[in-house]
């Protein structure tokens, strides 16, 4: 079986890249990437393998370099006769900002590059599967508090709480457009945070947010809403043996389901456990965040309601020299919070039921436990300024 992966750099690509490089039915793993010369390639893809001392074979893994920006992608990728041979795609490449200034940019990503994809992908000879990562969370910001499934999405009427979620529904149109149904297997991931073994994360991303919620410890979010969240080294685990498992669904969640979902207030007991210092932590109204955002301006009325914890305003007082930081955090973290109001769970059943290895994932309470030291040296406002 020959693969062609997009998004090895990326914090899932980076997992699956050294999943599929374990498995011996895998002959060649063509990683597209971005790059400005086959050196600096070659350095990104040992990059990812070094990273936890997995072995680099580079007979096996073959750098194609390009953009999903590139007009000329499609052809390029035509006339590269090398990747003729391919069978298998894995779409894992995207932009995955949350942040309204890279809307464009995430909108030509999701869908302008995935359709130049797509449309070398429907001329090569031997293409047996486009599998293509997904997103639990394209179900939308109208379901809330219950359990989802599979079938639901894409829905066209479903409002999005960014345009992350928007385009990743429109790429799944965009698979059913350009591919036969016989070709097509989509996973659709949860909130993918962390790992569950003790090694430090490919990325901090998710882990931003809980670093930060730490650090804030008054939080304006339901603490018992219900979060769905899997270790990447489950998700890539899933994503990969789905290729080799008789399928009966083209369309899968890869989640923690009902049965190992958190929630806010159970990862907030984890992160107690071990940072102790703070205050503990407070979850209040969600309509308190514009107060906490008006602390951070300085505008904070004499008769609003935060004055109550008068705990927490020292505290932050004390923690951001310049309040100024604290606004930068929430504007970082405002989409976090948005998602975990929903209560949003996603069904596993498919999942569990055609692939027999996959079991159910540790709860992210748990496993969250293994990467304690590593929330600690986050660099909060880098994260924010980064989205
Ligand atoms: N993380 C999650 O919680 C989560 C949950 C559900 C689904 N997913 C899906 O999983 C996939 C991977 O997400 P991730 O968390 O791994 O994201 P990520 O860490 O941001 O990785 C994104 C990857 O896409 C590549 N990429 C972005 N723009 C590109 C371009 N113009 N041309 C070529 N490559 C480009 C990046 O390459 P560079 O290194 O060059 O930037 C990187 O390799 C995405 O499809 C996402 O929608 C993620």
């Amino acid at each position: 079986m020959n693969i062609f992966l997009t998004g090895a750099t990326g914090f899932v690509g980076g997992e699956l890249l050294v999943n599929l490089s374990k498995r011996k039915e895998i002959d060649k793993i063509y990683c597209f990437l971005r790059a400005f010369s086959e050196d600096e390639a070659i350095i990104k893809l040992e990059n990812i393998f070094r990273i936890h001392h997995d072995h680099f074979d580079e007979k096996k893994i073959i750098p194609v370099m390009g953009n999903l920006f590139d007009e000329h992608l499609t052809d390029i990728l035509i006339a590269n006769k090398m990747l003729n041979d391919v069978d298998v795609i894995i779409h894992s490449a995207a932009n995955t900002s949350f942040s309204k200034i890279y809307d464009d940019m995430v909108e030509k990503a999701n869908m302008g590059g995935l359709e130049k994809i797509l449309l070398w992908a429907k001329q090569l000879p031997h293409l047996q599967t486009f599998e293509y990562i997904g997103t639990a969370t394209i179900c939308g910001k109208d379901i809330k508090n219950r359990l989802v499934f599979e079938d639901e999405s894409p829905n066209l009427a479903a409002s999005h709480l960014v345009k992350y979620t928007f385009t990743k529904m429109h790429g799944e149109l965009l698979i059913q457009k350009h591919l036969p149904t016989e070709k097509i297997l989509i996973v659709r991931p949860s909130i993918i945070m962390g790992d569950s073994r003790p090694v430090v994360p490919r990325s901090p991303v998710i882990l931003w947010a809980v670093a930060t919620i730490n650090h804030l410890r008054f939080i304006p979010v339901n603490e018992n809403a219900k979060l769905d969240m899997i270790p990447v080294d489950y998700a890539a685990e899933a994503i990969v043996s789905l290729l080799f498992v008789k399928r009966n669904h083209k369309v899968y969640h890869i989640s923690s389901g009902k049965d190992a979902c958190t929630t806010s207030l159970k990862i907030s007991k984890a992160l107690e456990e071990y940072f102790t210092e703070p205050p503990p932590f407070h979850f209040a109204n969600k309509s308190l965040l514009n107060q906490v955002k008006q602390w951070s301006k300085n505008k904070l009325h004499d008769d609003s309601e935060l004055h109550k914890f008068p705990q927490y305003l020292e505290y932050w007082k004390h923690t951001f020299e310049d309040p100024s930081a604290l606004r930068i955090l929430l504007a970082g973290l405002d989409p976090y919070l948005g998602f975990v109001e929903l209560g949003q769970v996603f069904d596993n059943s498919r999942l569990l039921q055609d692939v027999p290895t996959i079991k159910q994932s540790l709860p992210a309470d748990v496993y969250i436990k293994n990467s304690m030291e590593y929330i600690e040296k986050i660099d909060l406002l880098e994260g924010a300024l980064n989205p």
